[in-house]
C-alpha cells in the first residue's frame, strides 16, 4: 500500500519511519516532509499542500492511506474533503477536531459531560475578564481560544501577570482572532502526563503513556514551548490512574461527542494534570498526536502501525492489540538558537549521529539546500533512544544529542527528570 503522511515535523518523521517498517509499505510519501524525510531512501517528499492538491495527488498515485499529523489541516477539513473524495484517511473531521481548535467548545464540552477539568468561564470582553481575575487571585490560567501554536497558554503566578495577558490577548495582540476569546481557568497542581489514544468512531485503543517537557530551560523554566522533549512511559500513570483516565475521561468525550452526533476517528489526545490525590484531569484536548511525545512512543512500538491504521480507518480497533517495547524511550530535542520566540533560519547542520536499533534522529525543523543540510524551524531534531530502563535510554540518548553539530543548537539537560528523582 501507498501511505501519504501529510505534516513536517518530529511527529511526522516518526510516523513515516515507523509505516516504513511495515512490510506491507509500498511507498510512503510525505507532504512536505522535512531535510531528513527527503534524505531517508525509504521516504520520499513531495511538495504540496491544501487539500485540493493532495487529492489529485493521491488520486493519481492511488494512496490507500492518508494520515494526518498537524492539527491546522485537520481544523481546516482535511478529513471531510478527503472523504467526500471517497479517499481513505485517518483524523478527525473539522467538527471532532473542535475539541483542539475551540478551548472555549472543548471546556463547555467537558462541563456538558461531567469531564473532570479545571473550573473556568470564557471571555470577550477585557472588563468583564479583569473582574473575573480579581475574583479568583493567582496563580489562574489565561487561555486563547483558537489555535496558537503553542502560545496561547499563560500560567500567571501574580494577578497582575493574568490582567498583562488579557490586555495582550482581548487587546489586539499578536494571536488576533485565535486570542479575540479566552479562556480563564483555575490553576491545577501536580504532574503532568499526554494520554493518547486511536479511535475509530466507536472503539479505543490506548497509546503507551509519555510525559513531555513544555518550558525550554532545565529545571522547568523558561518560556512554554511546543515540547522539548518526551519520554515514554510515564510511571505517573499506574495501572489505577490508567484505568480511572480511561473511565473518567477518555470513554466519556467519546460517548458525549457520539451522543452530539460526531464519531471520532484519529488519535485523540488528553493532556492531563493528576493531582496528588491520583484524580486526573483534562487540562486540553488535542485532536492529533503530541510532538514530541510521538517520538519516545513509536520507538516503544513493536506491532505494525500500518496494520494499527487499517483497523482504526475500517472501525475495526476492537479487533487488535498493540505490543509495545519493555525498555522505555526518550527524546531530546534540540532547538535552533532564538526559539521558541525568534528561531534562527540557515545554520548549516555539519554532524549528525548515525541511526542505530536503539537510537534515531528524527527530523523537523531541516532542509536541503543543495546537497547541504540546514535548520528550518525552531525545533529542528528529536534525538530518540530506547533503553534497558529510563537513565540508560537517557544516557544513549544525550551520547547521540553530544554528536549533533550545529551553530546555536540548545537542548535541555534534564529530559526525563520527574521519572529520574536525583538525576540532572
Ligand atoms: P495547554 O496548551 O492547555 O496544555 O497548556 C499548556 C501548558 O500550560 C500545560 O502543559 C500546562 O503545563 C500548563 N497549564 C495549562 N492549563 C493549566 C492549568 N489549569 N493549571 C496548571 N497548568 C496549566
Ligand atoms: N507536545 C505537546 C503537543 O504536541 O501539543
Amino acid at each position: 500500500m501507498k501511505v501519504l503522511v501529510i505534516g513536517s515535523g518530529g511527529r511526522e518523521h516518526a510516523l513515516a519511519w515507523k509505516l516504513s517498517q511495515s512490510p506491507r509499505a509500498q511507498r510512503i510519501y510525505l507532504a512536505p516532509g522535512n531535510g531528513g524525510t527527503a534524505a531517508d531512501r525509504n521516504l520520499q517528499n513531495v511538495d504540496l499542500q491544501g487539500s485540493e492538491a493532495l487529492i489529485a495527488f493521491a488520486r493519481a498515485e492511488q494512496i490507500g492511506m492518508t494520515v494526518v499529523g498537524p492539527e491546522a489541516p485537520l481544523a481546516a477539513g482535511i478529513v471531510d474533503d478527503f472523504r467526500a473524495a471517497g479517499l481513505r484517511v485517518f483524523g478527525p473531521t473539522r467538527a471532532a477536531a473542535q475539541l483542539e481548535w475551540s478551548k472555549d467548545y472543548a471546556k463547555a464540552f467537558m462541563a456538558r459531560h461531567a469531564i473532570p477539568t479545571a473550573a473556568y468561564k470564557t471571555f470577550t470582553d477585557a472588563p468583564a475578564a479583569h473582574d473575573y481575575i480579581d475574583l479568583r487571585g493567582a496563580p489562574i490560567v489565561i487561555k486563547a481560544d483558537g489555535l496558537a501554536a503553542g502560545k496561547g497558554v499563560v500560567v500567571a503566578q501574580t494577578t497582575a501577570e493574568a490582567h498583562a495577558a488579557i490586555d495582550h490577548m482581548l487587546g489586539g495582540g499578536s494571536l488576533g482572532a485565535a486570542g479575540a476569546r479566552v479562556v480563564i481557568e483555575d490553576f491545577l497542581e501536580g504532574e503532568e502526563a499526554s494520554f493518547i489514544v486511536m479511535c475509530d468512531g466507536r472503539h479505543t485503543l490506548a497509546l503507551a503513556t509519555s510525559q513531555d517537557h513544555k518550558r525550554l530551560l532545565d529545571d522547568d523554566r523558561g518560556p512554554n514551548t511546543g515540547g522539548m522533549g518526551a519520554y515514554s512511559p510515564a510511571p505517573v500513570v499506574t495501572p489505577a490512574i490508567h484505568a480511572r483516565v480511561m473511565r473518567e475521561i477518555i470513554d466519556p468525550t467519546i460517548a458525549g461527542l457520539a451522543a452530539e452526533g460526531i464519531a471520532y476517528t484519529g488519535f485523540l489526545y488528553a493532556g492531563l494534570m493528576i493531582g496528588a490525590d491520583g484524580r486526573p484531569r483534562t487540562l486540553e484536548f488535542n485532536c492529533r498526536l503530541g510532538d514530541p511525545e510521538t517520538q519516545p512512543i513509536l520507538m516503544r512500538l513493536k506491532s505494525d502501525l500500518l496494520w494499527l491504521l487499517d483497523h482504526a480507518i475500517d472501525g475495526t480497533l476492537d479487533q487488535v492489540e498493540a505490543q509495545w517495547d519493555r525498555r522505555p524511550a526518550l527524546g531530546v530535542v534540540v532547538a535552533a538558537q532564538g526559539y521558541p520566540e525568534h528561531p534562527r533560519k540557515g545554520d548549516l547542520i555539519s554532524a549528525l549521529p548515525a541511526d542505530s536499533d536503539d537510537a534515531v534522529v528524527f527530523h523537523a525543523g531541516t532542509a536541503r539546500d543543495q546537497q547541504q543540510l540546514v535548520t528550518s524551524g525552531g525545533r529542528v531534531l528529536c534525538v530518540t533512544a530506547l533503553g534497558e530502563n529510563l537513565r540508560s535510554a537517557r544516557r544513549r540518548a544525550y551520547e547521540a544529542v553530544a554528536q549533533v553539530r550545529f551553530e546555536g543548537a540548545q537542548f535541555r539537560g534534564d529530559i526525563g527528570h520527574r521519572a529520574l528523582p536525583g538525576a540532572t
